[in-house]
This record gives structure tokens, C-alpha cells and sequence, in this order.
């Protein structure tokens, strides 16, 4: 069975991620956590959280403090003074140190067999890279959160935050031409709208993890609101979970991804799908983007595998039409 390190910034979809890492089959070895929404010793604790909520004992590692060349800007407009809201829990794990050896430990151990599911900035993967491409060379698969192919950015016109907060990373990332990299960037994600019915159906079902799911959302959804008129809010990275319990939600094209480092276009992922022959090897196909996702099929893994006590409320809602309106 594939060993799964998740890679975050925890963060409220982070968080969901996390959550329905945890709830489901998949054989999650680790957690590793870059600063991106929070600074990283905050989003470990909020990592730590998501799995004692999960009832999963699970090792998180914090790695990178800071972008590679960039000066630091997090997303706590976004996601709360503490990535979560303000709900500021305090929790009993401790994480350890050493993301970066962690991975690159567990790929040695593993050759072939690891995946890497990256859902915050590439800071960590960057840095295991420059310390030792030879063994991420060995790594199974990567999937990656981040950049957008031809929608809009959300830090920029044209820049998406993961790599927007640290360019020089997701360009070095890119750059190594690793096996197997699947990138979902906003032109999927944008379609993952939590609704005010799906929130509301999740207060109804009850119980810590409802309340969890709930609480953690709330300055998310009034972000939203405040920033785009949008009523419910944008979760990103369980999208990416999800394409590892069921890759049919999610279709992916061979591209080459590149990323600019500076300028009015800093953090943008250039996404050459029909890469022109004359670019004489300069931009070899390097990843696979997404462009297309089914989103019923995202909302069934997700509530089925953290609700599974509540499939038939929620199979009673979709009938009744409140989901995915
Ligand atoms: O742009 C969205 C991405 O940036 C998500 O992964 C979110 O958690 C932030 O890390
Ligand atoms: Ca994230």
C-alpha cells in the first residue's frame, strides 16, 4: 500500500485535508508543515488537532520557517489570527523536527512507494530537493495544490497563494522534473464551494467533528463573503485527498509547468500544454495539470469518509436538492 506524507500549511482547508486523510484508508506515515497560512509552529499545532479530532496518532514534523528568498506574508486575513478561525486550541501532541529528513528518509526506506500529497507552499519539497534529488528522484508521486493554468489567481490576477508566497520554491520544484507530479490548481478548486447548506447540514449532524468542521470554517466563509460576495467558501486542498481515494475525480493534461520569480507576474504558473517543439528541451513536459474535476463525485468521498454515520442524511439532502446547488 502507498505511503502518504502529507505536506501543509495548516490553514482551514489544510485542516479538511487532514481530516479526511485521516478518516479514510489511506496509509498516511506523516505529516510535514511549512509556514504558508500560518507560521509553521502554529500550523503544527493545528495539525495535530485535525488528527486528535480524526482519532489518528500520526507524526508531524515541522520544516521551513520562511520562503526560500521571498520575505514571509501569510494568509491569517484568510484563515484567522491562528490559521483556524481564532479557536485557538490547544492540544496534547508535540510535533517533532526535521520535515525535511523525514521525507527524505521515508522515500530511502520506500523507494517508488512514497506519495507526497504538497498542499501549502514548496518550501519543504525545495529544500529536500536541493539536499538530495538523487533520492526524491526515487519518490512514487507527487500531488500538488497549487498554481492556475488559465483562470484567474487569487494573490494576484494571475498568481495562486502556495505559489505566490514562494516562487523560487515551486520554480526549483518544477525545475527538478521529478516522476509523476499532478498539480490541481484553482481552475479545479474554485468548483469545491462549501455551501451554507453543506455547512448547515454539517452543524445539524452533530458531534465533535461537525462542531470541529463548523467552527474551523467561520472566518473562512466570512472572508469569502467580505473579499468576493461569495456565500460559503472555497476548500481547495481535500480536493487533492480526494484524487487519492478516487482518481476518476479529477482529469489531468501533460503540460510543462514553469514559474516566474519576479515582477507584476511573480508566483504565476506558466502551463504549456502543447509545449512547441522548438522550446529544445528547455521546457520538457514536467506535470500533469488538472483542468477538470467532478465535483458530486469530490462531495461524496468527502462527506461519506468523515461522516460515514450520516451517508443517508446526506444522500436525503443531495435528493432533496440542497447540495451542490
Ligand atoms: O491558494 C490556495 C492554497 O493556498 C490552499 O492550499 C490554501 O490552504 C493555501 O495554502
Ligand atoms: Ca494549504
Amino acid at each position: 500500500m502507498k505511503k502518504i506524507i502529507l505536506d501543509v500549511d495548516p490553514g482551514i482547508d489544510d485542516s479538511l485535508a487532514i481530516l479526511l486523510a485521516a478518516k479514510s484508508d489511506l496509509n498516511i506515515v506523516g505529516i510535514t508543515v511549512a509556514s504558508g497560512n500560518v507560521e509553521v509552529n502554529q500550523g503544527s499545532i493545528n495539525a495535530i488537532k485535525a488528527l486528535e479530532i480524526a482519532g489518528r496518532d500520526i507524526p508531524v514534523y515541522k520544516g521551513a520557517e520562511l520562503p526560500l528568498v521571498r520575505d514571509y506574508v501569510d494568509a491569517t486575513d484568510t484563515h484567522g489570527p491562528d490559521g483556524l478561525s481564532g479557536m485557538n486550541y490547544k492540544v496534547k501532541g508535540k510535533a517533532n523536527d526535521g520535515a525535511i529528513d523525514f521525507i527524505l528518509d521515508t522515500i530511502k526506506e520506500n523507494p517508488n512507494e512514497v506519495t507526497i500529497c504538497a498542499l501549502g507552499p514548496l518550501t519543504n519539497l525545495a529544500l529536500a530537493i536541493e539536499k538530495d534529488i538523487e533520492t526524491m528522484r526515487k519518490v512514487g508521486r507527487i500531488v500538488v495544490m497549487g498554481g492556475a493554468a488559465k483562470i484567474h489567481g487569487n494573490c494576484s490576477p494571475v498568481a495562486e497563494y502556495n505559489f505566490w508566497v514562494d516562487p523560487h520554491a515551486a520554480k526549483r520544484f518544477f525545475k527538478a522534473n521529478l516522476p509523476n507530479v499532478t498539480v490541481a490548481g484553482l481552475d479545479v478548486t474554485y468548483d469545491i464551494l462549501f455551501s451554507p447548506n453543506m455547512r448547515e447540514m454539517v452543524k445539524q449532524f452533530g458531534g465533535e467533528v461537525a462542531q470541529y468542521v463548523y467552527d474551523i470554517t467561520q472566518f473562512y466563509v466570512d472572508f469569502h463573503w467580505e473579499q468576493e460576495r461569495t456565500l460559503g467558501c472555497i476548500i481547495n486542498d481535500p480536493l487533492l485527498v480526494s484524487y487519492l481515494i478516487d482518481e476518476s475525480i479529477m482529469k489531468a493534461y501533460p503540460c510543462n509547468i514553469d514559474v516566474e520569480t519576479e515582477d507584476l507576474c511573480i508566483g504565476e504558473s506558466v502551463v504549456g500544454f502543447d509545449v512547441p517543439s522548438d522550446f529544445d528541451g528547455d521546457y520538457p513536459i514536467n506535470a500533469k495539470m488538472c483542468m477538470e474535476v467532478d465535483k458530486v463525485k469530490f462531495f461524496d468521498v468527502f462527506f461519506k469518509t468523515i461522516f460515514p454515520e450520516h451517508v443517508a442524511d446526506y444522500e436525503l439532502m443531495k435528493k432533496k436538492g440542497y447540495i451542490l446547488k
